[in-house]
């Protein structure tokens, strides 16, 4: 980036961020890869305060995928016990910033029940917050959101509250796990990687992509404000001409 972009004057409703390039930040500087996830708290705050300055209502981050736990396990063991200590820190500065947190993934083992309860209890701290919706997906992916839709509609199919003919794309969007939340506008990747990675499959169909070379721990609100102006040159079609 050359001169600091200005705070977008116009912002899109809901933006997706993929938070990637921790390891490699810190594998740069002969760190350990966790030295690099402790980084990116400060890149996720500024956005966050960023997105607060630019009047964005809906911020959705990346923060550990369905198939993140792949990962040896010493690093997936830091961040869970990284991501409860930093909602612990943080919740009441969210809270007081008007932020409403919300995770969206599958809330089950092996997350560990210690930070379930830290992820409900900020949740709840925050819930009649307007000012930024911010969602973390966390043991989220986008094709177990959809399969996990797909086994409410049965279910619901089953027990006779949803009429077989009645399944449909719209009655399928109402069963994601985050049903009121707008489509994605704009998709956000650190890092240089040009691809989704499993993240919001259904919601950013239309989604226009900005990739960023930028590993995530040095990534600022200059950053999101530059995506955002990228997205306002933009021009949607919607499949219409
Ligand atoms: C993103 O950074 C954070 C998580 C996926 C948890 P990475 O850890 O994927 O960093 P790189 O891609 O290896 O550099
Ligand atoms: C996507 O990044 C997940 C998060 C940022 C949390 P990954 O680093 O896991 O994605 P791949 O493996 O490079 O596609
Ligand atoms: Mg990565």
């Amino acid at each position: 980036m050359t001169a600091a972009p200005d705070v977008p004057a116009a912002v899109p409703n809901h933006v997706g961020i993929i938070m990637d390039g921790n390891g490699r930040w810190a594998g740069q500087r002969g760190l350990a890869r966790t030295e690099g996830h402790k980084r990116g708290e400060a890149a996720l705050f500024d956005t966050v305060e960023g997105a607060l300055a630019a009047g964005l209502q809906w911020l959705t981050v990346y923060a550990f995928s369905t198939e993140n736990w792949r990962r040896p396990a010493p690093e997936v063991r830091f961040i869970m016990w990284f991501n409860r200590d930093l909602l612990v820190r943080r919740a009441d500065e969210l809270n007081e910033r008007g932020v409403r947190v919300r995770f969206i993934g599958r809330r089950t083992a092996p997350i560990p029940k210690s930070l379930l309860k830290i992820m409900d209890d900020a949740e709840q701290l925050t819930a009649e917050n307007r000012r930024l919706t911010l969602q973390i997906a966390f043991n989220y992916g986008g094709q177990a959101e959809l399969g996990d839709a797909a086994g409410r509609l049965a279910r619901d199919v089953a027990s006779g509250r949803l009429a077989p003919e009645d399944v449909d794309e719209s009655s399928l969007a109402q069963r994601l796990y985050a049903p009121d939340a707008p489509d994605v506008d704009l998709m956000v990747r650190s890092s240089g990687e040009r691809r989704l990675s499993n993240f919001l499959l259904w919601q950013a169909a239309y989604a226009e992509l900005v990739f960023d070379e930028v590993l995530w721990p040095d990534f600022r609100r200059d950053h999101l404000f530059a995506a955002i102006h990228e997205f306002n040159r933009r021009t949607r079609r919607f499949g219409a001409v």
